[in-house]
């Protein structure tokens, strides 16, 4: 199977991002294409969906997975990421490194386990190996299984656990994967990428 990715810049981009979390309506974190606007803008960051054909209406392509990331460095200006930075450090090494963070991402219901994440992931490694990138890091809960068991097949190691005092199955998860050259070589998803520019 060759999967169908689309590069989007950031204006075209926010507004996909937007209808696929809001359209499909069974992602947890709600973005607007403002909030993503304003947390991409002038920094790297990379914006990637997948399509495919609906199974009843092959003439129909629809986004099914998504996956939004952008660079991570010090300093931060923005209160969360600045919060996120600091939960990083002394477990991310930043000096002298170019870090990716993977900050939102998922897939349609109805076409998990097909290996859409893992090509949107692929790709993602890709462009950031590209682009200089020495390592990708991801923050998820410890309910979030689906995610967690997702990351281990993608070879995330986890770099941090924080655990919630309240609740353990909100404890937070963090990840990270490093960018070396064999990474390349671990890929196996067959891919036709597009990139649609502003
Ligand atoms: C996690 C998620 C993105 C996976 O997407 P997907 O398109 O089904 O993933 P893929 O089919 O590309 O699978 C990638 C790898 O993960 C594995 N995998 C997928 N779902 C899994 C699961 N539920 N448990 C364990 N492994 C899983 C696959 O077997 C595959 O491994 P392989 O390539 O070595 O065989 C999707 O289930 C999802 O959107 N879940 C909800 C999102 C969410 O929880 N967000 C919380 C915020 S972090």
């Amino acid at each position: 199977m060759e999967y169908r990715i689309t590069q989007y810049d950031l204006e075209q981009g926010a507004l996909e991002i937007q209808y696929i979390e809001e359209y499909f309506g069974e992602f947890p974190r709600k973005k607007t294409a403002v909030e993503i606007i304003r947390r991409l803008k002038g920094r790297a960051h990379l914006i990637l969906l997948a399509t495919a054909p609906l199974p009843d209406d092959p003439g129909s392509i629809v986004p099914v997975s998504f996956k939004v990331a952008h660079e991570i460095k010090i300093p931060e200006t923005e209160p969360k990421l600045i919060d996120l930075m600091h939960r990083l450090q002394g477990f991310v090494q930043f000096d002298g490194r170019r870090v990716l963070y993977t900050w939102i991402g998922g897939t349609r219901r109805d076409w998990r386990g097909q290996g859409f994440f893992r090509a949107l992931t692929e790709q993602q490694e890709h462009w950031a190996m590209a682009q200089g990138f020495d390592e990708i890091v991801v923050k998820t809960k410890n309910r979030f299984y689906e995610m967690r068991g997702t990351l281990d097949h993608l070879r995330f190691e986890v770099v941090k656990y924080e655990r919630n005092a309240s609740d353990n199955a909100e404890s937070k998860v963090y990840l990270s994967k490093k960018l070396l050259p064999e990474t390349i070589h671990t890929h196996r998803s067959a891919r036709t990428v597009v990139e649609v520019k502003d």
